[in-house]
């Protein structure tokens, strides 16, 4: 599918999930149909994974091994996606699968599922067991070290993420919609109560592209309770692992772009020999290449998030203590000093 947005991260080696293909699979189906609904979810969730790894990938020639800074914080972030792929995996096979059996009555539903999930155990290790050794000071950073182990789970990976889509589709033939939703819930309740929100929450969020529709349509993803979160994140809760956020694909608000260690259109060297520049050095030049109002804006927007977000958050804490108060019927300002008056005069 043709994407409008000129500007992406390279889909190397993960090609994104751009079509559930329901019309293919599931040609009956409405496209509100729960199965369809929790396709593209599940979609946009590996779409996830593959960012994160791509990032990993497109990122890895740029870190210099000789600052450790860079290192740690570059291998935290590998250490999260991992994390999360792992995570998934595990709820999908202790929860959703055993309950998509159970609720169909199918034995073995899903069974084709876990052997693939089999398939990729050994790269997986592998590639955990390289980045814990370059953590612990065992192995030095090597890029083509660390890609070549990517690239060995690539296709068995990518081969699952993708199959996964159809096999979803074909539930509508077996289960309820209201049991194939309610399958769903119980695997991100899961998820989300097996997993620390410093890290998760700011993995997924920067690992969002929402300009890239799925069949056609943008969808919100992941499904926020309310709209302050991104920014709860942005503010707050990225602040814990700050260094790991740094090799995000995208912004906290589902915008891709440019980080330290990867710019738009910009060859490996190019890009090698700006990653010691300082951010403002580099959201500089970034506004110099693409016109002086675009770098009004970002520097702007850079500076003023913080504290508009913090007079936000007082002027809410203000409304609430008035709202407290006209509650317990309190006096308000007016009436106290009218009062004191009475009394003084
Ligand atoms: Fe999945």
């Amino acid at each position: 599918m043709a994407r409008s947005f000129p500007q992406r991260w390279p889909e190397r080696p993960f090609s994104l999930i751009t079509t559930t293909s329901h019309h293919v699979y599931a040609p009956s189906l409405p496209s509100t149909h729960h199965a369809v609904r929790v396709a593209r979810l599940m979609a946009l969730t590996h779409n996830t994974i593959f960012r994160a790894f791509n990032a990993i990938y497109a990122q890895a020639g740029v870190v210099d091994p000789s600052k450790t800074k860079d290192v740690a914080d570059f291998m935290t972030f590998a250490t999260f996606a991992i994390a999360f792929l792992d995570n998934h995996h595990q709820c999908e096979e202790n929860i959703f699968f055993p309950m998509l059996e159970a609720q169909s009555g199918t034995p073995g539903l899903m069974t084709h599922n876990v052997e693939q999930h089999r398939a990729f155990d050994v790269p997986l290790h592998a590639l955990r067991r390289y980045v814990d050794e370059v953590k612990s000071g065992a192995a030095r950073l090597d890029a083509a070290a660390l890609r070549a182990r990517i690239q060995d789970l690539a296709v068995p990976l990518e081969q699952h993420l993708h199959d996964e889509i159809p096999s979803l589709l074909e539930l509508s033939g077996k289960l309820s919609e209201e049991a194939i939703m309610t399958c769903y819930k119980a695997l991100h309740d899961e998820a989300e109560g097996t997993t620390d929100p410093f890290r998760i929450g700011p993995l997924v969020l920067g690992c969002q592209d929402s300009t890239l529709p799925v069949d056609g349509e943008k969808i919100q993803f992941p499904e926020l309770p309310f709209r302050l979160v991104p920014y709860l994140v942005d503010h707050i809760v990225s602040r814990r692992y700050a260094g790991a956020w740094r090799f995000c694909p995208s912004t906290f608000h589902g915008q891709p772009r440019e980080t330290a260690f990867f710019e738009f259109g910009k060859s490996e060297a190019s890009t090698r020999r700006k990653s010691s520049a300082s951010r403002d050095e580099i959201l500089m030049q970034a506004a110099l290449d693409s016109g002086i109002a675009r770098a009004k804006r970002r520097f702007l927007v850079d500076r003023l998030a913080t504290p508009v977000f913090v007079l936000m958050l007082l002027f809410s804490l203000y409304l609430a203590v008035v709202q407290y108060a006209a509650d317990l019927h309190l006096p308000t300002r007016e009436q106290a000093w009218a009062w004191v008056n009475s009394k003084l005069l």
